[in-house]
């Protein structure tokens, strides 16, 4: 647990670097940011591991993805946003793109970078869950 912390406070140094946007492009991804974000915006639908959150209806479950005998699971999790339903309430900041369709849900707002938070993420629980 230590050593994470530790991880995290170096990952905030970098962030606030004055180096910019190329110090915050250098930052390696952060599979214990991406579980906040997941937490946040995904969890309004998603069942989520290790929490007790009910889910949507017919939303698969980051747990059941990640154990998917599917090969592409991950190209899925690179590109969900632009996978319905997500087109119609995601948007990607450096995308500027215009949210599609009706506004079925509020708004999320992810950089390039927070998805990758979120790939290291899936690819935490893809080890934790995938049998070897
Ligand atoms: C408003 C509800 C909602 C939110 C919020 C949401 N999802 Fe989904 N997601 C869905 C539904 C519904 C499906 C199932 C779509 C289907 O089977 O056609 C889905 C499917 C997916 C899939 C599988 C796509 C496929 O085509 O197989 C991925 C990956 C995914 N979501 C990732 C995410 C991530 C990452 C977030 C958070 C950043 C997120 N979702 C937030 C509703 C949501």
């Amino acid at each position: 647990m230590k050593n994470i912390n530790k991880a995290g406070c170096f990952a905030l140094a970098i962030t606030f670097s004055p180096f910019g946007a190329s110090g915050a492009q250098a930052q390696e991804a952060s599979a214990e940011r991406g579980e906040k974000l997941a937490n946040f915006h995904c969890a309004r639908c998603h069942v989520m591991p290790g929490r007790s959150n009910m889910g949507i209806g017919s939303t698969p479950s980051f747990k059941i993805m990640v154990k998917s005998e599917a090969a592409d699971w991950r190209d899925k999790f690179e590109a969900f946003y632009s996978l319905a339903p997500h087109p119609a309430f995601v948007t990607i900041k450096e995308l500027r793109t215009e949210r599609s369709g009706p506004a079925i849900a509020a708004p999320i707002v992810l950089s390039f970078r927070e998805i990758d938070d979120l790939i290291a993420y899936v690819d935490k629980l893809a080890i934790e869950h995938r049998k070897p």
